[in-house]
């Protein structure tokens, strides 16, 4: 059987890590990958967004299934090209990632079905959109309708601050096009938590649920970053919360993109808030969320790849067994370079300590460097999971670990996990 994987960061490690581990005789080829995909399989220097070189990579490799990391190629159509070739693909066409890639279009969609979540308008115009944002009142939240490298929504505090990111995304352009309309949108108060379901467009599988750390500083202080780490189970992610956001979030979301002609197959992301008034939807993603799937994955018992190839052959998820989880904790520390979440300096050599029992490290954003030394290549280096029979020994396993790497700069938080932490009084 042979895999290739679209992507190369640390969410792609771990997509890698337990395909791999679901059957360790599978052939993969990542496109680009990463120096730690690399110990699994070969990687090939395509960039994730080239739909042509991939395409003919995998008719030319026989591959038995590709799947998609980064939501940038589903935007682009890499899915439907795929299709249209007949090869087997996981993730959703472009019509169906428009979930994510337009915000405009999902809240439409949610509030045509129903799905709870914040009221919101759009605009193109910044008059319209500051005299909304002067109607709804601060905090309230401004959002890029397209992709924006995950730096699209702005919480703001102030109206000044609401002001500031409007003129940043519509008159400055900070996101091109992506930023051409932006939502005005009610602030939600609550607690977030990110839950990712398996979906054969039809049928749902719910993984466990998971909580992003978004700020640079511990005890989430400071500016907002790509993830800086990530921790499972959840302890507000009771039966209760995850049976409505089955209920009310995913299958009504299912049903309608069904029945606007776009069906949604392969990992649908839902950012949810815990409102008093029950969980409502943030966003959704089309893909895994980073870093959640480097906590998630190393919890999962039931097989991955029998999931992807099922949803990728167009068959029905209905006659899988539920998932079945390890039990205990699982958690991610993030490693980010000197300056992250600004502009940060590559190159700096990485030292890793011989892995200790339950961690598994994936690869972010390094490179070997000409003489095949480890070096730093991106903001988020690495992202180092911990799993153990407790949260709190998987947070020292993690943050421990975390310490021995060294490279110039390197920064980490050692609280990942710190809200479900406080609230058992650990
Ligand atoms: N963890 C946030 C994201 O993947 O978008």
């Amino acid at each position: 059987m042979k895999v290739i994987i679209v992507g190369g960061g640390g969410r792609e490690h771990a997509l890698a890590w337990k395909l791999h581990r679901d059957d360790p005789s599978l052939e993969l080829i990542a496109a680009p990958g990463n120096p730690g995909i690399a110990e699994l399989g070969r990687c090939e220097a395509i960039a994730a967004t080239d739909i042509d070189a991939l395409s003919a990579l995998a008719r030319r490799e026989k591959a038995d299934l590709t799947v998609i990391g980064p939501e940038g190629p589903l935007e682009a159509g890499i899915a439907d090209r795929f299709r249209e070739q007949g090869l087997a693909v996981f993730g959703p066409t472009s019509g169906a990632a428009r979930i994510e890639t337009s915000k405009t279009w999902a809240k439409a969609l949610m509030l045509r079905a129903g799905v709870p979540t914040a009221a919101a308008e759009t605009f193109s115009d910044p008059a319209g959109a500051r005299a909304e944002v002067r109607r709804l009142g601060a905090p309230v939240v401004i959002k890029a309708t397209g992709l924006a490298a995950g730096k699209g929504v702005v919480v703001a505090q102030t109206l000044r601050d609401a002001d500031d990111a409007i003129a940043m995304m519509l008159e400055k352009r900070a996101f091109g096009d992506a930023g051409g309309e932006v939502l005005v949108e009610q602030f939600m108060t609550g607690e977030e938590l990110s839950i990712f379901a398996l979906t054969d467009g039809t049928h749902a599988q719910v993984m466990l649920a998971a909580q992003d750390h978004k700020r640079i500083g511990e005890g989430d202080t400071g500016p907002n970053t790509g993830g800086m780490g990530a921790y499972t189970p959840v302890s507000i992610a009771s039966d209760a919360v995850m049976d409505d956001a089955m209920d009310r979030v995913f299958m009504p979301t299912l049903a309608a993109m069904r029945a606007e002609g776009v069906p949604f197959t392969g990992l649908l992301y839902a950012g949810l808030m815990l409102t008093p008034d029950g969980p409502k939807v943030v966003e959704f993603n089309c893909r895994f969320g980073d870093p959640e799937t480097e906590a998630i994955l190393p919890m999962m018992e039931s097989s991955l790849l029998d999931r992807m190839l099922t949803i990728a052959h167009s068959g029905s998820l209905k006659d899988l067994s539920p998932l079945r989880w390890r039990s205990g904790a699982s958690v991610t520390t993030v490693i980010a370079a000197a300056g992250y979440p600004g502009s940060v300096k590559n190159g700096d050599r990485i030292s890793l300590p011989p892995i200790t029992d339950g961690v598994t490290v994936f690869h972010a954003g390094t490179k070997r460097d000409a003489d095949g030394a480890l070096v730093t290549a991106g903001g988020r280096v690495l992202a180092v999971t911990a799993t153990g029979p407790t949260l709190r020994a998987a947070q020292h396993a993690s943050a421990g670990y975390a310490a021995a790497v060294t490279f110039t700069g390197r920064q980490f938080r050692r609280d990942i996990g710190w809200r479900d932490l406080a609230r058992a009084g650990a």
